[in-house]
C-alpha cells in the first residue's frame, strides 16, 4: 500500500510503500521525514504530529480522548491533525495524505 507525505514547505512531496499493520510514524521516519517521535509512541510528546488530508481523515479510526489532549500542546494544530504513532496503516487506508506540519517557530500556519 502507498502513503503519500506532503513536506513541511507544502511542495515537496515523497511516496512511501507500507505494509498493513505499519505504523504510520515507523514509515514516515524511513522515509526520512522530519517527525522525531520523541516518546515513541506513548502519547507523551506531540512531536510526531501530522495534519491528515481533508479528504482521507474521516477513514481514519477516531481519535482517542489521550490524543486530543497531547494534540492541544502540539504546534500548528489544525482540524484534522493526529498524533502519527496513534495510526496504523490498514488495507483501507490505501492512499493515505499527510502533511508534515511546518515547524511553530519558524513559520505560523495559517488557518
Ligand atoms: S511519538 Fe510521542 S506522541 Fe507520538
Amino acid at each position: 500500500m502507498r502513503v503519500t507525505f506532503i513536506h513541511a514547505d507544502g511542495k515537496g512531496r515523497t511516496e512511501a510503500e507500507a505494509q498493513s499493520g505499519d505504523i504510520l510514524l515507523d514509515v514516515a521516519q524511513r522515509h526520512l521525514m522530519p517527525l522525531e517521535g520523541t516518546c515513541e509512541g506513548q502519547m507523551a510528546c506531540s512531536t510526531c504530529h501530522v495534519i491528515v488530508d481533508r479528504q482521507d481523515f474521516d477513514r481514519l479510526p477516531p481519535t482517542s480522548e489521550m490524543e486530543e489532549d497531547m494534540l492541544d500542546l502540539a504546534a500548528g494544530v489544525r482540524r484534522t491533525s493526529r498524533l502519527s504513532c496513534q495510526i496504523v496503516l490498514t488495507p483501507d487506508l490505501n492512499g493515505l495524505t499527510v502533511h508534515i506540519p511546518p515547524e511553530s517557530r519558524n513559520m505560523q500556519v495559517p488557518h
